[in-house]
């Protein structure tokens, strides 16, 4: 399975498994399920709010001996009503406990939004803190301390535009190490994986599939289908593959991690083994022409008037 390479010599494995939208049980079981069958990089948040479950099948796993801690790339990320200073390490250590872990391989500042601590999710203005009230960079300084404290292997940040970067590299000696985002053939973002790649920043894409099990209110009407987009269905025919390995294989190819969720043991399966297809020049040619800078996680969900990151995406046209 091909790596991503961290300076420290770290090695993150390409395909992990996403666990956003799955349910305690089924979680368990897919982790195991996953971890079973040669998944090494699971991919989990605060605000999925299966962290406990996730944590169960990590023990159960590791207690059975055949997979050890140190084989595995765990990643969380930090919610965004906990980006006070006095917050982040708690939530870290929250985290910790609910996955049964001494430290993670990688923690995120999972949004460049901060709300209160006591907002799940913000329903009006006042639910915000603002930029100036809790700065991104005192945010990140924590999430530094708490490598520096062994608590985490690696930092970075998630949903970050080329811009919000930017900004933070400019008030921080230690640059994040990561950056995950959305990234599917409807969304390919090439300025900003070129303004990473020259940062040392590496990628990883969620919703590879187009993450078709989200809840309706998050869906846009007429949201297109990435599994049933005619160009990934003739593709995967061509190869005796599956859409869903095409679509993996391709984020894989471009050099990425990605996180391809599933609870379903054979589609488990069939994501790590989306290694053994071959797509050539033709195929990328023909998926590279997919583009359409159509985002399923859209995050306007945060616009509420009066909150300063009602322009989370404030790249986009710098980013198509
Ligand atoms: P399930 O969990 O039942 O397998 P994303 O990773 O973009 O968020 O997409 C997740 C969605 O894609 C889920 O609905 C998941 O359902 C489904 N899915 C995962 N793997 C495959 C696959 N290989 N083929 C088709 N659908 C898949």
């Amino acid at each position: 399975m091909k790596t991503l390479k961290f300076k420290n010599g770290d090695e993150l494995p390409a395909i992990g498994l996403g666990t956003w939208k799955s349910e305690d049980k089924e979680v368990k079981k897919a982790v195991k399920i996953a971890l079973n069958n040669g998944y090494r990089h699971i991919d989990c948040a605060a605000t999925y709010g299966n962290e406990a479950a996730v944590g169960e099948a990590l023990a159960e796993v590791f207690a059975e001996g055949k997979v050890k801690r140190e084989d595995v790339w765990i990643t969380s990320k930090l919610w965004n009503n906990a980006h006070k200073k006095e917050d982040v390490i708690p939530a870290l250590k929250n985290t910790l406990k609910d996955l049964q872990l001494d430290y993670l391989d990688l923690y995120l500042i999972h949004w460049p939004v901060a709300w209160k601590p006591e907002v799940d999710f913000p329903e009006n203005d006042d639910d915000f803190l603002s930029l100036e009230e809790v700065p991104i960079i005192e945010t990140w300084e924590m999430m530094l301390e708490a490598k520096k404290q062994g608590l985490t292997k690696h930092v970075g940040v998630s949903n970050f535009s080329s811009l919000k970067l930017e900004d933070l590299m400019e008030k921080t000696k230690e640059n994040p190490e990561l950056n995950q985002i959305e990234l599917h053939p409807y969304l390919q973002q090439n300025k900003l994986l070129e303004f990473c790649s020259t940062h040392n920043i590496h990628v990883t894409g969620y919703s590879p599939l187009g993450s078709g099990d989200r809840a309706e209110a998050l869906k846009a009407d007429n949201e297109p289908s990435l599994l049933e987009n005619s160009t990934i269905m003739k593709i995967a025919k061509k190869h005796g593959a599956t859409a869903g390995q095409v679509l993996i294989k391709w984020s894989e190819l471009r050099g990425n991690a990605v996180i391809p969720k599933s609870t379903n043991e054979g589609r488990i399966i069939e994501n790590l083994e989306s290694t053994g297809v071959n797509l050539d020049e033709d195929d990328l040619k023909a998926i590279a022409d997919l583009d359409r800078h159509f985002r399923y996680v859209n995050g306007k969900f945060y616009d509420t008037k009066g909150n300063s990151y009602t322009n989370i995406f404030d790249d986009d046209n710098y980013s198509r």
